[in-house]
């Protein structure tokens, strides 16, 4: 699904702000793999690179079995739209629009017509247990709920590649579990997925665990 080599990022601050540092991953089709890291070591840099959302300073990446250093940015965000779900740390929804026009998005940018678009937003925002909030704006929810409206919108293209950043970050353990069950429904759907975490707990329960050490991937 996705290799990563030798991918170094640099941030151009003061002199060059290098988090990633010859990092080397390969995902393969249908995987489920956990990242870890202290706050600040380069994971949601590092999902940013692997969803096709940012670009490393250096180093190839492979998506899908193509090689996508070399295409330009429309290109890149069709191959996004297509394959990639995407549950950013801060969320991303847009404040002035409701749950449910925030999940059906996706499917805008696809053309899908509306009609369709209602109805497998609602079934997303089932899944994730949000349907009694469907006209609710961002603002009107808890952090909890925006999670789950993040989750929804990006399972709603039913995309080959998860991409979760923190996805259990700003919920009780009883709501995370549930998130990271649903996950685990996604997995055993034959969806591959990479979630960042700080949950060791969590962490545990994974087939596959990588850590970020000094801008490099290690194993285990
Ligand atoms: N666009 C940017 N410009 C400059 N520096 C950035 C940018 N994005 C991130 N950084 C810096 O790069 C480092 C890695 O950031 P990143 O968000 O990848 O960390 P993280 O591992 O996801 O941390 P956390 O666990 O706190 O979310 C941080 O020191 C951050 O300040
Ligand atoms: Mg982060």
């Amino acid at each position: 699904m996705i290799q990563l080599e030798h991918i170094t990022k640099t941030y151009p601050v003061g002199d060059g702000l290098t988090v990633l540092n010859d990092a080397c991953l390969t995902v393969d089709d249908g995987e489920y793999v956990g990242i870890l890291g202290p706050s600040g070591s380069g994971k949601s840099t590092m999902l940013h690179i692997m969803g096709l959302l940012d670009r490393p300073t250096s180093g190839r990446l492979i998506f899908n079995n193509r090689e996508v250093n070399a295409l330009d940015d429309r290109e890149l965000s069709m191959l996004r739209g297509r394959l990639v779900g995407f549950v950013f740390q801060s969320f991303h929804l847009v404040p002035q629009l409701s749950v449910s026009e925030n999940v059906e998005l996706p499917l805008f940018y696809q053309g899908v017509p509306r009609s369709q678009r209602r109805e497998r937003a609602r079934k997303a925002l089932a899944q994730v247990g949000m349907s009694s909030r469907m006209r609710h704006v961002p603002s009107q929810l808890s952090g909890g709920e925006r999670q789950r409206t993040a989750i929804a919108r990006a399972l709603v293209t039913e995309p080959a590649l998860v991409l979760a950043d923190e996805p259990t970050g700003n919920l009780d353990s009883r709501t995370g579990g549930d998130i990271v069950e649903l996950l685990n429904a996604l997995h055993a759907e034959g969806r591959t997925i990479v979630m960042i975490t700080h949950d060791r707990e969590i962490a545990a329960t994974l087939p596959r665990v990588v850590q970020i050490r000094d801008g490099k991937l290690e194993e285990g």
